[in-house]
């Protein structure tokens, strides 16, 4: 793919300009991210590695307006987060963006059709149309008879599977994704980055994803190593 051609062309989706994040506990301060600037092109799969510690859910997190900067800011379509109304931010995260969690994050009590229906109530579909796209989507992701399962009834993988779902059912223009392959063996991560990929193809979702699994982070368009809160890479 070139990405010159889409680098001049259209307007970053995602800017991340001077990012800087530390946290306060007490008198010490710990410094997370220092000084993090790229972008994310419309369409564009970014792979985000580096060691344990090194930020990157941090950065993931402010990257879809789930924690603020100490300094610096991130744009989406041009548009500085911290600008946004608490209203508007959460329309943007929920028609937009689309989270896949480090540890998967579904609402225990709920089942996987009702986890993957909520961010559609969210936005105004009535429950019988949301029922039917979230339907659709768990056939895409090959759990149509788990349907009725809540998450503890289900294996690793199929969390993930239904994870991924819940975030492309709104067909968001970026999926955040942070080492939604982790914990899975070799076959069930091989399956999450294919399904992954013919998701981001058919609703041209640009994807970026944390992970420690460098064979799958080659697969990438553009890799960026993080250490100790800088680029590196
Ligand atoms: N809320 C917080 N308060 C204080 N320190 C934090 C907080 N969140 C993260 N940190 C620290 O920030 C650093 C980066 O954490 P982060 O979770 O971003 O790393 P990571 O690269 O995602 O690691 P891993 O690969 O283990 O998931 C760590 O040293 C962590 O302890
Ligand atoms: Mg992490």
């Amino acid at each position: 793919m070139s990405l010159e051609t889409t680098t001049t062309t259209a307007q970053p989706l995602l800017s991340v300009e001077a990012v800087s994040k530390h946290f306060n506990d007490g008198a010490l301060s710990v410094k997370v991210l220092s000084e993090i600037s790229f972008q994310v092109q419309p369409k564009q799969r970014l792979a985000i590695v580096g060691a344990s510690g090194s930020g990157k859910s941090t950065l993931l997190q402010i990257m879809g307006g789930l924690d603020d900067v100490s300094s610096g800011r991130v744009l989406f379509e041009g548009d500085d987060f911290a600008s946004l109304s608490e209203k508007k931010a959460a329309k943007l995260r929920n028609r937009s963006l689309g989270f896949v969690y480090q540890f998967h994050h579904l609402l225990p009590e709920f089942s996987a059709i009702e986890n993957i229906c909520m961010p559609l109530l969210m936005s105004g579909y009535s429950c019988r149309q949301a029922k039917v796209r979230a339907a659709d989507i768990l056939q895409r992701v090959a759990l149509t008879k788990r349907g009725k399962h809540k998450p503890n009834e289900l294996s690793g993988g199929e969390r993930q599977r239904v994870a991924i779902a819940r975030a492309m059912v709104m067909r968001p223009q970026v999926l955040l994704a942070d080492e939604p392959t982790g914990n899975l063996d070799r076959k069930s991560a091989a399956q999450i980055a294919i399904l992954m990929d013919e998701l981001q193809q058919e609703c041209g979702t640009a994807i970026v994803l944390v992970t420690h699994d460098v064979e799958l982070a080659k697969t990438m368009d553009q890799v960026i190593t993080l250490s100790d809160g800088k680029i590196i890479g």
